[in-house]
């Protein structure tokens, strides 16, 4: 199994250790590709829109981008971390999130995406775990992604790994164990079932490319959608 991890911090503190508890589940059976952010995509889209109008390699930083979408589309497992940082995923997250603005389904989504399976874990000291996964859950399910299950957790003491209790960390542990234990039951030679939400919006945005094609049939985002063959009959799950 090939897990590509997706770090939205390089801080070796909390976050970062949840993540090598529920990693050190998988370790035996998997191949870890691992991304810190910032340090792994350092730069903020500045709303050229080059990657929406013509080709995504005409980004500054497209030398990052395409480094982090080689290893999601190669992985069969996605993990992407995040503390919560005022309510929301950290700033480095959604600058990375940002650069695949692209990748979005009314744009130009990659097949594999739909196949694909996620694990998103974040953490807060009060408040502001889950919507810090929603920010992160927004991206992956418009670029495709169904299977997408969520650790969150409230650390209500201390914010510091080495002085949060035992009876804490054992609680955390069990739950990332227990989603570990979920991800190796999973036969990953098949993709995951695309589910009723994502075909709804492909289907929207089918309609929607249809409409913007029949206006101008030279539209960067129709003709990806019809050399797929999804304007016709062709979808992107199995
Ligand atoms: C800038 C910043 C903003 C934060 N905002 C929140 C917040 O809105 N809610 C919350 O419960 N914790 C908040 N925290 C605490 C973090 O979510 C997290 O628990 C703490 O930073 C430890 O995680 P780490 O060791 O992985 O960095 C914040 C921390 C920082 C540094």
């Amino acid at each position: 199994m090939k897990i590509t991890v997706i770090n939205g911090t390089e801080k070796r503190g909390v976050t970062y250790n949840l993540k090598e508890i529920f990693l050190g589940e998988l370790r035996d059976r998997a191949e870890i590709t691992e991304f810190y952010l910032p340090k792994d995509c350092p730069g903020f889209c500045i709303g050229c829109t080059s990657c929406f109008r013509t080709y995504e390699s005409k980004c500054k930083d497209a030398e990052y981008i395409q480094k982090i979408e080689k290893a999601l589309l190669a992985a069969d497992l996605f993990v992407f971390t995040s503390p919560a940082y005022v309510f929301h995923t950290t700033g480095a997250m959604k600058a990375m999130l940002d650069h695949f603005g692209y990748r979005w389904m009314p744009h130009r989504p990659a097949k594999e995406m739909f196949g694909k399976r996620a694990v998103i874990i974040t953490q807060c000291l009060g408040a502001g775990g889950m919507s810090t996964a929603k920010d992160i859950k927004d991206s992956l399910s418009w670029w495709g992604v169904s299977s997408i299950k969520v650790c969150s957790f409230k650390l209500l003491s201390e914010i510091e790994w080495e002085k949060i209790p035992e009876k804490k960390k054992k609680q955390m542990t069990s739950k990332l164990v227990k989603t570990a234990d979920r991800i190796k039951r999973i036969d990953f030679s098949r993709p995951a079932r695309t589910n009723l939400t994502t075909r709804c919006k492909f289907y929207a945005v089918r309609m929607l490319q249809t409409g913007l094609g029949k206006s101008n049939p030279e539209y960067t985002d129709y003709k990806y959608w019809k050399s797929n063959g999804w304007i016709d009959k062709t979808r992107p799950w199995k």
